[in-house]
């Protein structure tokens, strides 16, 4: 079934779990990943960037929108799992608009890179706005730029846990994704993960509320060298491994977004199937092993990060 964001991730926090946010931007990306979520009998999130949106409606935000909570919405209407859509990252006013008027579960206003007065009255406007239609918000506090080349990110660019308590309060935002340290993409580190736990700590302390950790994928080291051994060139991938995650779970991440290991995953699964089958033609036959290892991320990540049975 389709449902609000807001009731996945209280349970998730009330419950000490979380649950994958998965981005898509066609329709094998949905079918794996829901395919995933039932055989583990678990909540999910689909969330779709501003990006994703404009590539689906062709330019448009209000035909892209449409086109996810039509697609996303008529499938999880068919299954016996709670399914949410979310809009990532929203930055401008038009998506931000479309993906409400939709019908999106949630929507993400991403006013990180202003100066925290200027989020803060930003986020409280997206607020006023999509609670009035029964939409649920996140906001971001912080950089994602962390922590690159082993050193560790100016002070001010991770989230200030005192102000995200004000923040929360003001702002009556629902979730909170705090900078302590990810990146998004293939390359976050060049050396071990570095994240700030105690600042997590702090910020779940201070504002008890459902929290998201982006940039979270892991870059399996497997579909890292399978699209290698296939030809693609990935020289330096690094992510954030599954045991940082169980701890910032445990910490207080309620919502873990991942991008890149499914991009990975199919890169793979493609590459190894285009190179093996030179006759085949049938994208339904060549995207079938990709779709299948998005399918496997899905559930081990479903599984580790405690949302398995949680339907
Ligand atoms: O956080 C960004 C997501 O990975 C989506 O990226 O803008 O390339 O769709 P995108
Ligand atoms: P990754 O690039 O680590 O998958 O992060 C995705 C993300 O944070 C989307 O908002
Ligand atoms: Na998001
Ligand atoms: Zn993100």
């Amino acid at each position: 079934m389709y449902v609000n964001t807001k009731d996945i991730l209280e349970k998730a926090s009330k419950e000490f779990y979380a649950v994958p946010a998965f981005n898509i931007n066609n329709l094998e990306f949905l079918i794996a990943i829901l395919e995933g979520a039932v055989e583990k009998n678990a909540p999910v999130i689909i969330e779709t960037s501003e990006g994703a949106i404009k590539y689906a409606g062709n330019g448009d935000p209000i035909r892209g929108a449409k086109f996810f909570v039509n697609l996303v919405k008529g499938y999880a209407d068919t299954l016996n799992i709670p399914v949410a859509l979310h809009l990532d990252h929203g930055k401008n006013i038009e998506y931000i608009a479309a993906a409400i008027k939709a019908g999106y579960s949630s929507v993400m206003i991403d006013a990180s890179h202003e100066p925290f007065e200027e989020n803060l009255k930003i986020t409280k406007e997206v607020v006023k706005w999509a609670h009035a239609a029964g939409v649920s918000v996140e906001a971001e506090l912080g950089q994602l730029a962390g922590i690159e080349d082993n050193v560790s990110a100016e002070e001010n660019v991770l989230v200030d846990p005192e102000q995200a308590k004000i923040f929360v309060e003001e702002t009556g935002v629902d979730f909170l994704a705090p900078a302590i340290g990810t990146s998004h993409g293939a390359f976050k580190f060049k050396g071990e993960a570095k994240l700030d736990f105690e600042r997590l700590e702090k910020v779940k302390k201070l504002t008890n509320i459902p929290l998201v950790l982006h940039g979270a994928s892991s870059v399996p080291v497997k579909y890292v060298e399978l699209a290698e051994k296939y030809g693609a060139d990935l020289g330096g991938a690094k992510g954030v491994p599954a045991e940082e995650i169980k701890k910032c779970v445990k910490l207080g991440i309620n919502k873990v977004n991942t991008d890149t290991d499914l991009r990975i995953a199919f890169l793979a699964g493609l590459r190894k199937n285009l190179t093996e089958n030179v006759k085949e033609f049938d994208p339904r036959k060549y995207f079938k092993e990709g779709m299948q290892f998005v399918k496997d991320v899905v559930m081990d990540r479903l599984e580790f990060l405690g949302a398995a049975g949680k339907a």
